[in-house]
């Protein structure tokens, strides 16, 4: 598929087989979080994979009981680095939460081209998914998601028409 085309079919995913992944599939999602931009390439980023089924509960958990979290065979939890991030971006802030977001989606769009699902989980309690995932203090945790094959192949969910997001030369 065009990249276009797999945005367009992109959806978030909230049922899942429990079939597995495999590694090289997998292999291929982390690569496209691996070559994306960054402020400064500096790539202030870690992706944690985790199968271990009691863990996704505890992080199905942490997200106010999303429980699809725990449907696929894997959660990744995206990560930021801000010690390490580029501070002023723009000239105002620390880069890390878009660097981090930019890899994130990339992965997503990678996993979408797989025939995967994926659903950015961005409401969860990150003093609680710290503690599952033994992340240090200084380390923040942005979004996670579940990856595995689709259980539902819901409609496109709508959005804004181009006229009401897009201007020419001006606000
Ligand atoms: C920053 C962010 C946080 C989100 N948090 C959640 C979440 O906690 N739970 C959830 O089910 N979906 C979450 N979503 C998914 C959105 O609800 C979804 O992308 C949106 O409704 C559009 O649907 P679509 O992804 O199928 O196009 C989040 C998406 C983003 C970008």
């Amino acid at each position: 598929m065009g990249v276009l085309e797999t945005i367009r079919l992109r959806r978030s995913i909230r049922k899942y087989r429990d079939d597995p992944v495999p590694d090289e599939v997998l292999g291929r999602v982390l690569e496209a979080a691996r070559l994306a931009p960054s402020a400064k390439n500096i790539q202030p980023w870690k992706f944690i994979v985790v199968r271990d089924p009691g863990k996704r509960l505890d992080l199905a958990k942490a997200a106010f009981n999303q429980g699809y979290l725990a449907e696929a065979p894997l959660v990744v939890a995206a990560c930021g680095l801000p010690e390490i991030a580029y501070p002023r971006q723009g000239g105002f802030m620390n880069s890390w939460p878009i660097d981090v977001a930019i890899a994130f989606e990339h992965l997503i769009l990678q996993a979408a081209e797989e025939g995967l699902g994926t659903c950015w989980i961005g409401a969860f309690n990150e003093a609680a998914a710290r503690i599952v995932l033994g992340v240090p203090e200084s380390v923040r945790i942005m979004a996670m998601t579940p990856i595995g094959w689709p259980a539902e192949s819901p409609p496109a969910r709508g959005r804004k028409a181009t006229a009401e997001i897009v201007s020419y030369e001006k606000y």
